[in-house]
C-alpha cells in the first residue's frame, strides 16, 4: 500500500531530521500549535470581555525529548545555529531573552504551578510569521506547554496550559497581554471560531462555514512590526483600568451601551473613547456570533467594518498601512475588513468572496506600491484545530 505524504508530514520529517542531526538522537515526540486571527473582540480580553478568534492553518512545531538531568537546550530553525542552554535549577525570568524566553518561560511557569518539569532538548520550526499579529508567540508557548505537560506526566487541561502560556508571556517575556491568543491556539477547532468569555474562561465553538459560503478570509500582513512589550498596548491597558475605576466597576465588561452617557460625563475625552471602544466591541462580538448562527458569514461584514473604525478612531491602535489595507479591500469587494490583534502594525483581515479574492489582493498590492510602502504579504487562512501531538 502506498500512502501520500501531506505537507504537514513532510514538515514533521524535516523537523525530526533537524532535531536528530543537532542532538544526535531522535526526539520523544513532536507537538504543534497554531497561530490565530481574531475575527472580533480586540483588547476586550483583559477587560474580562468577549472575543471571537480562530486558530489558523499555520503553526509552530516543536520536536522535544526529555533529559534525565535539569539541563535545557533550545534550538530553532530561525535563530542562531547555537543552542540556548540553561539549567532549570538556576534559571531566573530576567535571564531570558529573544525567542528562547517563550519556551523558557513556559518551563518556568509550569514549575511555578507545581509541575516537575524535566530537563529537555527542543528544536522549533514555524510557518507563523513573526511580528505579523498572528500570535506566533502563543503558538510557540502552547506547543511547548503541551509537550512539557505530556513529558512530565502532568497532563494539564487545555485551559490550564493556555494560562501557563499567558503567564510566561506576562512574567518572563514581559508583555502585558491577555488570554485570547493562547485560548485560540489551545481550543481552536476546524471550521469554527472560539467564542470565549474572558471573565469565566468558558468557550464554545461557533461554526464559520467560510468554504460552503464561497468566502475566504484573507490576511494582509502589512509588515509593519508591532511590539507589545513596549508602549501602546500597555498604555491602552492602563486607560481601560482607569476608565473602569472612574466608572466604579471592577472591569469594563460590567458596562454596556446604556452607560455611555454617564461615561461621557465622567471621563476625560480620551478615556471616554477608549471605554466606548471596549463597550461597543463587546457588543459587536455578541452580535457577530448571533449573525453567524442565524445568517452565516455573509452577514458579518458591517460589524467587521464598524470594529475597524472603532479601533482607528476611538481606541487609536490602527496605523496608515492597516487603514489602507482595510479600505482598499473594502473598496474592491470585500464584505468587511478590519485590523486584527493588538494593533500598531501587524495584519488586517478581509472577508472576501472567493471570486473577488484575486482582485482584492491585486488592489492592495497596487495601493501599497503606489505609496512606496513595503510589499504586504497576502494569503488566505482557514479555521484549524488547536494544539496537538503529531
Ligand atoms: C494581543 C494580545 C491579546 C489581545 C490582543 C488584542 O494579541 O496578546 O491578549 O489583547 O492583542 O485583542
Amino acid at each position: 500500500m502506498t500512502t501520500t505524504k501531506t505537507e504537514a508530514d513532510r514538515q514533521a520529517i524535516t523537523l525530526t531530521g533537524a532535531f536528530t542531526n543537532y542532538f544526535g538522537h531522535e526526539p520523544d515526540g513532536l507537538w504543534r500549535a497554531p497561530g490565530r486571527v481574531n475575527l472580533m473582540g480586540e483588547h476586550t480580553d483583559y477587560n474580562e470581555g468577549l472575543v471571537l478568534p480562530f486558530a489558523i492553518d499555520r503553526s509552530t512545531t516543536v520536536a522535544v525529548s526529555a533529559r534525565d538531568d535539569r539541563t535545557v537546550r533550545l534550538v530553532s530553525s530561525f535563530g542562531d545555529a547555537e543552542a540556548v542552554e540553561f539549567n532549570l535549577d538556576t534559571f531566573a525570568p530576567e535571564d531570558a531573552h529573544g525567542w528562547s524566553a517563550y519556551p523558557a518561560g513556559v518551563a518556568w511557569e509550569l514549575e511555578q504551578a507545581g509541575v516537575p518539569v524535566p530537563g529537555f532538548e527542543l528544536y522549533v520550526s514555524s510557518d507563523v510569521p513573526v511580528g505579523a499579529g498572528l500570535s506566533s508567540s502563543a503558538a510557540l508557548e502552547c506547543a511547548v506547554a503541551l509537550a512539557l505537560s505530556e513529558l512530565s506526566g502532568a497532563r494539564l487541561e487545555r485551559t490550564q496550559l493556555a494560562d501557563i502560556g499567558r503567564r510566561a508571556e506576562n512574567n518572563v517575556v514581559g508583555a502585558p497581554t491577555g488570554i485570547m491568543d493562547q485560548y485560540a491556539s489551545m481550543l481552536g477547532t476546524r471550521n469554527s471560531a472560539v467564542y470565549l468569555d474572558c471573565r469565566d474562561g468558558k468557550s464554545v465553538p461557533v461554526s464559520l462555514g467560510l468554504e460552503e459560503s464561497g468566502l475566504v478570509c484573507l490576511v494582509i500582513d502589512t509588515k509593519v512590526s508591532h511590539a507589545h512589550a513596549n508602549g501602546g498596548y500597555a498604555a491602552r491597558r492602563a486607560s481601560c483600568a482607569r476608565g473602569a475605576h472612574q466608572m466604579g466597576v471592577g472591569a469594563l465588561r460590567d458596562l454596556d451601551s446604556t452607560d455611555l452617557p454617564r461615561a461621557e460625563r465622567t471621563l476625560d475625552e480620551e478615556t471616554f473613547r477608549r471605554v466606548r471602544h471596549i463597550i461597543t466591541e463587546n457588543e459587536r462580538v455578541a452580535g457577530t456570533v448571533d449573525l453567524l448562527r442565524t445568517h452565516g458569514p455573509h452577514a458579518i461584514g458591517d460589524l467587521l467594518d464598524a470594529s475597524h473604525r472603532s479601533m482607528r478612531d476611538d481606541f487609536e491602535i490602527s496605523c496608515p498601512e492597516l487603514n489602507l489595507a482595510a479600505d482598499t479591500a473594502r473598496a474592491n469587494g470585500a464584505l468587511g475588513a478590519r485590523m486584527t490583534g493588538g494593533g500598531f502594525g501587524g495584519s488586517a483581515i478581509a472577508l472576501v468572496s472567493t471570486d473577488d479574492a484575486a482582485r482584492v489582493k491585486d488592489a492592495v498590492l497596487t495601493g501599497f506600491a503606489a505609496r512606496g510602502l513595503q510589499t504586504p504579504d497576502i494569503f488566505a487562512v482557514l479555521p484549524a484545530d488547536g494544539a496537538q501531538k503529531l
